[in-house]
């Protein structure tokens, strides 16, 4: 088993075709009437999406009135308004400059109670389902073949829960942090089943750092040692790269 892998000369262009393909499904789901729901991701890697979503928004009238979003993942602990939450993240990534209505978007949250993760993230998952599943969802991967924030040692039927951050991913968000000590040790991520229940995924990956850990998701064994394997069973999924991060394919 291989994934489909597409190529671009430059993220910009790859991320283009990413956002055409958003847009697109939105319209169609507009035109019977329907919504649009996508998984999204944070991290680096889809900002290209985000600010293409965004330009098409403000020249090309594209409306998000019809779209429901679920986010992978948010830190934990961690404050809204930090500037190190998802939610801030998204908000002046994505959705600040757009139409969308604050109550179809969904993010993990970072302020409860530890009590609270198991349901909430058992909630979380119910609401992923009634609103009819994930018709998209974006990812990006870390170096420890991460998806979400599912770590080496997830599962593929991981649900959504509480984890603890693997060193090499506290250590490449260190510089965000201003330091290895502010990162958070634990994060509240979707699981690898939710993810993998998604009918159409797009996973994205720019710039030679990656090059390493897309060859082992798209040709290595399929195993939790990294979990971005398991997207080798999934039926519709397409990886993005530009030339830097396709050099060990
Ligand atoms: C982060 C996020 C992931 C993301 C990954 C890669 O920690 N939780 O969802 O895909 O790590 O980040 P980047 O896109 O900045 O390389």
């Amino acid at each position: 088993e291989r994934l489909q892998t597409l190529t671009f000369d430059s993220a910009q262009e790859g991320s283009i075709e990413i956002a055409r393909e958003i847009a697109d499904l939105i319209r169609d789901k507009a035109e019977k009437g329907e919504k649009a729901v996508l998984g999204l991701a944070t991290g680096s890697s889809p900002l290209k999406v985000y600010d293409e979503l965004i330009r098409m928004h403000k020249e090309d009238g594209l409306s998000f009135k019809n779209v429901v979003t679920f986010n992978l993942d948010e830190y934990y602990p961690m404050q809204p308004e930090s500037v190190h939450s998802y939610v801030r993240f998204m908000k002046e990534n994505l959705f600040d400059h757009i139409d969308i209505d604050m109550k179809n978007v969904h993010i993990p949250d970072g302020t409860l109670d530890i009590k609270d993760i198991y349901a909430f993230c058992a909630e979380y998952e119910q609401k992923i389902k009634a609103a009819g599943g994930l018709d998209i969802q974006i990812l990006g991967i870390g170096r420890t073949g991460h998806i979400g924030f599912n770590e080496p040692g997830s599962t593929e039927t991981s649900r959504t829960r509480l984890v603890t951050l693997d060193a090499l991913t506290r250590k490449d968000a260190a510089a965000g942090f201003g330091g290895l000590d502010n990162v958070p040790r634990r994060a509240i991520t979707m699981g690898v089943g939710i993810i993998m229940k998604a009918r159409r995924i797009v996973m994205m990956a720019w710039g030679s750092g990656k090059a390493q850990i897309v060859g082992r998701m798209t040709e290595g064994e399929i195993s939790d040692k990294v979990p971005a394997t398991f997207l080798q069973k999934h039926e519709n999924v397409t990886v993005f790269l530009d030339e830097p991060a396709s050099q060990e394919l």
